[in-house]
């Protein structure tokens, strides 16, 4: 007898891929890269950070602008310390001696004509070295003021208010009334001085008292030749007067030192002038004071150059 098994090996194939299927579902359902139907109404949560359309939306088919790359800013390149420029070391300038023949000295003071000066770089400088070797260059007029106590004579602004109150100080002190022969004179006037000194008093004696232009600090408006009021005439004995003597005392409490000591000839180029007095500011002058320095030569280390004979 002929058995039918159609019906059995059909039932057996429904089956098996009924069971088939059911295993690929469940596959599937745990892949994440698999869209998940939502309803409607199911709350959506959004990752903020994801860039993939929302479940449930309709997706683009625009591509997604890119946010655009900000440029990054470039940061300032440091400057760095800057990198100091040195200043040009001063080349002095010099006036050649007039008279040719190298120095020519008479009893122990060199003629100025013969002898080459540095122009000194700042003659505004109050406490300035001016003599037969540093000189002032002729264009410097300083600032002037008519001083008090004086002759109609004009000085620098600072000398001038110095002189006022030391002035005063002495008068207030000694009863002693301070006068003011001659402050500043002009390049002219000192030319003159010098050129007439010459046949009035003989060679040496004018390059002993005399200033030759630039070499004087009368046209510096700082140099003062004194009196008293009641003798208004310079002379050497001046600093051996009362009024002298209290003026060496107190001088450099306002600025003064007095510039041609006796017995300094050898350092200042110049000889013994009891009259001649020189603002060089307070500061140096109590230095000086204080240190019994006194010349402006030593002070500056640059005593007057004298021949070998002299330094024997
Ligand atoms: N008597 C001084 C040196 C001058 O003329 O400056
Ligand atoms: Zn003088």
């Amino acid at each position: 007898m002929k058995r039918n098994f159609l019906p059995v090996i059909l039932a057996a194939a429904i089956l098996i891929t009924s069971i088939s299927v059911t295993a690929c579902d469940k596959k599937s359902s745990s892949d994440t890269s698999v869209s998940i139907p939502v309803s409607s109404d199911t709350p959506v949560v959004s990752d903020p950070a994801s860039t993939t359309p929302e479940a449930g939306t309709t997706e683009s088919t625009e591509a997604p602008t890119p946010t655009e790359t900000p440029t990054p800013t470039l940061s300032p390149t440091p400057s760095g310390t800057p990198t100091p420029v040195p200043s040009p070391t001063p080349v002095p300038e010099y006036i050649e001696p007039i008279l040719e023949g190298g120095p020519a000295w008479y009893d122990g003071y060199v003629d100025p004509r013969t002898v080459r000066a540095e122009v000194v770089s700042d003659p505004s400088d109050i406490a300035v070295l001016v003599n037969k070797y540093y000189a002032s260059p002729s264009w410097y007029v300083p600032e002037l003021v008519w001083a008090k106590y004086s002759a109609d004579q004009r000085l620098r602004p600072e000398a001038a208010a110095a002189w006022e109150e030391m002035h005063d100080a002495c008068m207030a002190d000694i009863g002693q009334d301070l006068y003011l022969i001659s402050g500043y004179r002009s390049w002219e006037t000192q030319t003159a001085s010098f050129n007439n000194a010459i046949p009035r008093r003989g060679l040496d004696k004018a390059v002993c008292k005399n200033a030759y232009p630039g070499r004087s600090e009368h046209p510096l408006g700082l140099a003062l030749d004194i009196n008293i009021r009641s003798d208004p005439e310079i002379r050497d004995n001046f600093v051996y007067t009362e009024a002298g003597q209290w003026v060496l005392q107190h001088g450099h409490e306002y600025g003064f030192i007095w510039r041609y000591p006796a017995d300094y000839g050898s350092v200042t180029g110049y000889g013994v002038e009891g009259w001649h007095f020189r603002y060089v500011g307070v500061d140096v002058a109590t230095e000086m004071y204080l240190n019994n320095i006194m010349t402006l030569e030593e002070y500056y280390g640059k005593p007057q150059i004298l021949p070998d004979a002299y330094n024997e």
